[in-house]
């Protein structure tokens, strides 16, 4: 069946704003988080079976610095300090898949940003299948 979409905006927010100040987002906006450490954005997301999913977040990062963000499931960081590297403009949204081992059911996860300039602007997480060689933070 279709991936299920999770938008940001929905999304639970500390640190970050709903914005719609750039172009290309998905749903009715997408957050840019406050230019912070600790800044976040936790989804609530189901899983229909327990394993591996790729997390899929789709962001935007104008500025030309790596925007670096601890990923967590069910409050354990399963990968650190994953590089959101820098898109061609705040318009440019790209996805950077994350393998994760998730619950059946109900899980949680956040998007914490590990440096000074918080994290990049972030418009839906996807679940799908797992990428590449099933290393987490790939
Ligand atoms: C700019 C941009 C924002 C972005 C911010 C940042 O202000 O317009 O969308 O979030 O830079 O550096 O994080």
């Amino acid at each position: 069946h279709a991936a299920t979409d999770y938008q940001a905006e929905d999304a639970t927010i500390s640190q970050g704003t709903v914005a719609t100040n750039h172009l290309n987002y998905t749903g009715t906006g997408f957050v840019d988080y406050t230019n912070v450490a600790g800044s976040y954005v936790q989804f609530t997301v189901d899983a229909a079976a327990a394993g591996q999913a790729g997390l899929q977040f789709r962001y935007a990062n104008g500025s030309t610095t790596d925007r670096l963000m601890d990923i967590s499931v069910n409050g354990t960081v399963v990968a650190s300090n994953v590089s959101f590297p820098a898109t061609a403009n705040w318009d440019t949204w790209v996805t950077k898949t994350v393998n994760a081992s998730l619950n059946a059911g109900t899980n949680t996860i956040r998007a914490t940003a590990t440096t000074a300039n918080g994290g990049p602007n972030l418009d839906k997480l996807t679940l799908g299948s797992p990428s590449g060689g099933g290393t987490p933070g790939m």
